[in-house]
């Protein structure tokens, strides 16, 4: 950890950021538009490669809204062969940055009925079914506790001010639970009615494990996720990742508009 924050100290000259954002599928934008330092995931030491279509792998500096921020362009997924802590690791080299609060994003299948492609949702909970958990193993007592309490991964003041953000804005906001599965795979017409009775109102493959770890180290979390489509083919279509990657691009203005606001206002 020391190794790979100095060397990002280093390239980005003492650089403290106080937010963390974690742009997902078709949502990197953001960082290409502001964007004071860059770093290639590949040059910083123990980080791994994204290597999905529609990320980028960069870790991104810059001032925005008055607020210094730090933005991961493209993120490490489960699914890719890296362990869960793995993935996490960028979270916890945030924290040990100084981010306070992290803003997690990515693109999800629509499992509530009510949803369509390009609806933005707000994160109230998740339910982990990815088969593993991000905190196994030796737990480090000056990160987090051995046994965290998970009753709050969202922090409901988070949610408030996306709201009223988003009000003020015109954007039409969900609100719902996030199901994560492994992948790479999308799921059966069979799942996803399960998923439904079981409480999901969107599918993806990602986020949940950054948010443990995050809500474990005593990070603020607020997580968007981006609809990009009505999960599997009940509709009778097939689904491809091309699909996933348009409805983000349809939907990245107003989800950097009311990224932004919030920002603002954090
Ligand atoms: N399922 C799982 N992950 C996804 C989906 C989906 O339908 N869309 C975007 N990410």
């Amino acid at each position: 950890m020391n190794k790979t924050t100095e060397f990002i100290k280093k390239k980005t000259e003492n650089f403290k950021p106080e937010i963390g954002i974690i742009l997902g599928s078709g949502l990197g934008e953001l960082a290409d538009e502001y964007c004071d330092y860059a770093i290639s995931y590949n040059d910083i030491p123990n980080f791994i490669k994204s290597t999905v279509q529609g990320h980028k792998g960069r870790l991104v500096f810059a001032e925005i809204m008055g607020k210094k921020i730090v933005m991961m362009q493209g993120r490490n997924h489960f699914y890719e062969g890296h362990s869960m802590g793995e993935i996490t690791y960028p979270v916890k080299v945030m924290k040990a940055l100084g981010i306070k609060t992290l803003i997690l994003t990515n693109a999800a299948g629509a499992v509530n009925e009510n949803f369509k492609p390009a609806d933005l949702m707000l994160i109230t909970d998740h339910i982990n079914n990815m088969g593993a958990n991000p905190l196994i193993g030796p737990n480090d007592n000056t990160l987090g506790e051995r046994f965290p309490d998970m009753t709050e991964v969202y922090k409901k003041s988070l949610i408030e001010l996306a709201k009223t953000c988003a009000l003020k804005l015109g954007i039409a906001v969900q609100e719902g639970v996030y199901w994560a599965n492994s992948g790479p795979s999308y799921e059966t017409p069979a799942e996803i009615k399960m998923i439904r009775k079981l409480g999901g109102d969107a599918v993806g493959m990602s986020t949940v494990p950054e948010a443990i770890v995050a809500n474990y180290c005593g990070l603020n979390v607020l997580g968007i996720s981006c609809i990009t489509n009505a999960a599997s083919s009940e509709s009778g279509s097939k689904l491809s990742h091309q699909e996933v990657i348009e409805a983000a691009d349809i939907a990245k203005n107003k989800f950097k508009s009311l990224i932004l606001d919030i920002i603002k206002h954090i």
